[in-house]
């Protein structure tokens, strides 16, 4: 039966349609609360009235079959039809190009279409319009929901500012495969990071009210799974348990929309078995039906007339009708519907009474983001494009997000009174390549590059001998190698610049190598013969094989692509002014051989027990792992060091007894042991020893952000509530079982003394 069809599906397409979108109000975020995903935030307070229903009544008698497939098809700006379609009114949205906007579409939409409907303007805002801030993985890293949340509020005043009300994020893409190149999109491996950043950045995106100008509808893609793509391939297919999709990749989509996301988009996958934009199991039975999602659907570039390359439908007329009653409302890019739906109702086999719920659904988008009343309202570019506190928020972002991977003796902070200091690499001085992918409107002359910084720092007292040594992080040419390696013999100290260029993560960018790229290695080494101290900072939109940088360099940093005022905030690291805080939002791997790889595993029968220490290597004996690695990653997930030491004591549960709709109360103490001051990420794991379904050996519930002095101590608190202890069972029920349970606060995934509590 088609799903649209069914008696549930009309009593929640009629009356109360998007009242979700109607304000949307922030869920109340505490960072003591475990549960993102499975418990609702407050219901919103509902803006739709009569009068909305009215005047979509209104409207929708008004308009042509065709005029309302055009409100469910998007075209491109850059198209050269795109005026004619917006004056027939056949396109509803647009998405724009790399270049600015102008509102001229807009006035065609208002003053020349039939009916006057406002155009929707959309666009790829996914780390920063103008104003860039590190890449998601990398935001993710500062495991800070307030600034995630700031930095997606400046992001959407900066795009609205150039018309645009709808951005294609959060990608809140659960990713576990770094040859995946879209794992710089997300927030990485974990579903709870994953699900209280995608809410945080909806909040930020979306602000209490959409009709206020500076913000802009939030999308909330790619459902769903499409992280999984096998092999680490993009657009490849997705293949997994129905509770794997459930309780690791759903999570946080299911907190977007909890916290009211407006829109969402398909995923280019087949995800077991059916493509994503036509999957009713996906679109139709969890987002609709069970998680109550009321806004709009949108399909991903060209996904619904890929349908026949998928070997679904053998046409676009049976892609348009496949994906339209699997629940997509807007076709994004290609002409499936505008050239298939009309016909389709005329048939019979698309009921007229699904186009009207998918178009109020768009008709009701618009009138909340206030375009019928003020299609032109903006704020003033000139005021908030690069404006000083967004860049203020740009450094402060990059900063929280470098990880210090290694610190040993010569390594970080450096010297300020250094004499010479050699500056070395490919992303030394690249304003363009420090935004990393999808840099929406950022411009590399905006950026301050670490080169830049590190003069502004130092220059004065320092010589600052600059190499490039290769002209990009993929080239092999090795001509500026010498002029690298002269550098670093006339200085004190070498800081290299390494890495992947920004277009070599992201969409379309899976490589399947974590080395590397280019002759970097081979740089790496030759500056490193010279036996000047070497210090890495890497810039990469991936975790990256980099056992022999550790061997070669007293001190090795992760800094992604840290965005527009990257040089600055690297630069406050390198030389002490801010003590690294930045925490892996994954696990990273030793080699690509290790893939995938993540903290929430299971334990097997046969668990790993560090075979190479205990009966030396090779002689592992029949457990799980490798012959030839160790069975643990290069860094665990949670992982990043400080330029000061944190100790953990005192860790607490309370009571130790708790009845199913309980709550337990979790405390330990954290200290400030090192000498300077610095920032700590506590993070609370569980494990459910066991269950009717086995459960990973620690599950991240919780973490907070501590600033903490030198012989400071402060007690970190956690709720943890039974609901948010919760798992799908083999009848796929989300529950929580009696059992007795593990519990750590610590400063990664890998570390600390457990206690434990009963369910009872
Ligand atoms: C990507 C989406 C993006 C869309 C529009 C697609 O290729 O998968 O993430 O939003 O293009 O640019």
């Amino acid at each position: 039966m088609n799903p649209r069809h069914s008696f549930r599906y009309r009593l929640s397409a009629l009356a109360p349609l998007l009242m979700s979108l109607a304000a949307i109000s922030p869920a109340a975020f505490s960072q003591t609360a475990a549960p993102p995903a499975k418990v609702s935030a407050p219901a919103p307070t509902s803006r739709w009235n009569g009068m909305t229903e009215k005047r979509l009544d209104e409207l929708l008698s008004r308009m042509t079959l065709a005029e309302k497939i055009g409100q469910l098809s998007q075209g491109q700006v850059y198209r050269p039809d795109v005026e004619d379609l917006v004056r027939e009114g056949r396109i509803g949205s647009v998405i724009a190009g790399r270049r600015p906007m102008n509102d001229s579409l807009q006035h065609i939409a208002v003053e020349k279409s039939r009916l006057g409907i406002p155009l929707l303007i959309a666009y790829d805002v996914i780390h920063g319009y103008r104003t860039i801030f590190p890449i998601p993985l990398g935001q993710a890293a500062a495991w800070d929901p307030h600034l995630t949340e700031e930095a997606a509020r400046i992001a959407a005043r900066e795009a609205a500012s150039q018309w645009i009300r709808w951005t294609y994020a959060p990608m809140v893409d659960i990713a576990r495969d770094p040859r995946w190149g879209r794992i710089a999109e997300g927030a990485g491996e974990d579903p709870y990071l994953g699900s209280i950043l995608g809410a945080a950045m909806v909040r930020g995106f979306q602000g209490n009210n959409l009709r206020d100008p500076e913000h802009v509808a939030a999308c909330a893609k790619h459902f769903a799974a499409y992280g999984a793509a096998e092999g680490g391939r993009d657009y490849n297919t997705v293949d997994m348990s129905e509770r794997t999709l459930r309780d690791v990749y759903l999570p946080p989509f299911e907190s977007c929309v909890n916290a009211h996301v407006a829109t969402f988009m398909t995923a280019f996958a087949d995800v077991n078995g059916v493509p994503a934009t036509a999957n009713p199991f996906l679109l139709h039975q969890v987002l609709r039906d069970e998680w109550k999602f009321r806004g709009v659907v949108i399909s991903d570039a060209d996904a619904i007339h890929e349908l026949a390359k998928h070997g679904l439908v053998a046409d676009d007329k049976e892609a348009a009708r496949q994906a339209f009653l699997a629940g997509v409302d807007v076709e994004m890019f290609t002409s499936c519907y505008r050239d298939n739906l009309e016909a389709l109702v005329a048939e019979g086999k698309v009921p007229l009474q699904e186009i009207d719920d998918s178009v109020r659904r768009v008709l009701l988008l618009k009138m909340e983001l206030g375009l019928f009343d003020k299609p032109f309202e903006r704020p003033n570019p000139d005021t908030v494009l690069l404006r000083k506190d967004h860049l203020e928020t740009a450094r402060q972002f990059a900063r929280e997000s470098i990880v210090l991977l290694k610190n040993g003796a010569r390594g970080l902070p450096l010297w300020r009174e250094l004499p010479a200091i050699a500056v070395i690499g490919p992303l030394a001085d690249n304003g363009r390549e420090q935004l990393g992918t999808w840099h929406g409107q950022g411009d590399g002359r905006d950026s301050i590059t670490p080169l830049q910084a590190i003069r502004d720092e130092v220059g004065k007292t320092a010589r600052v001998n600059y190499a490039i040594g290769l002209n990009s992080c993929a080239s092999t040419n090795r001509d500026g190698f010498d002029e690298a390696v002269r550098a670093a013999k006339d200085s004190t100290v070498t800081v290299m610049f390494v890495g992947e260029d920004a277009g070599q993560s992201g969409e379309a960018a899976s490589r399947s190598s974590l080395s590397l790229p280019g002759a970097q290695l081979d740089l790496i080494r030759a500056v490193h013969a010279t036996g000047t101290p070497l210090v890495i900072v890497l810039m990469a939109g991936r975790p990256l094989e980099i056992g022999e940088l550790l061997d070669l360099a007293p001190a090795v940093v992760m800094a992604w692509h840290p965005g527009t005022m990257g040089g600055p905030a690297i630069a406050d690291v390198l030389f002490g002014d801010y003590s690294p805080s930045g925490k892996l939002p994954v696990s990273w791997p030793r080699t690509v051989g290790q893939i995938p790889i993540y903290y929430d595993h299971m334990s097997t029968g046969r668990p790993w027990l560090d075979p190479f220490k205990l009966q030396g290597r090779g002689g592992g004996g029949f457990i799980t792992g490798y012959s030839d690695l160790p069975h643990t990653p290069q860094f665990p997930f949670g992982y990043g060091l400080s330029y000061t030491q944190f100790d953990y004591s005192n860790l607490r549960v309370d009571p130790q007894h708790i009845k199913l709709g309980e709550s337990v109360h979790v405390t330990a103490r954290i200290t400030n042991v090192g000498s300077r001051p610095g920032d700590e990420v506590a993070q609370l794991y569980v494990r459910d020893l066991v269950a009717s379904v086995p459960q990973p050996v620690r599950e991240l519930k919780g973490f907070q952000r501590l600033t903490l002095d030198p012989g400071q101590s402060k007690v970190v608190e956690f709720t943890l509530p039974t609901g948010a202890l919760a798992f799908h069972n083999r009848e796929m029920k989300l529950v929580t079982e009696p059992g007795r349970y593990q519990l750590w606060i610590s400063g990664d995934s890998a570390t600390g003394q457990p206690v434990e509590f009963e369910i009872e």
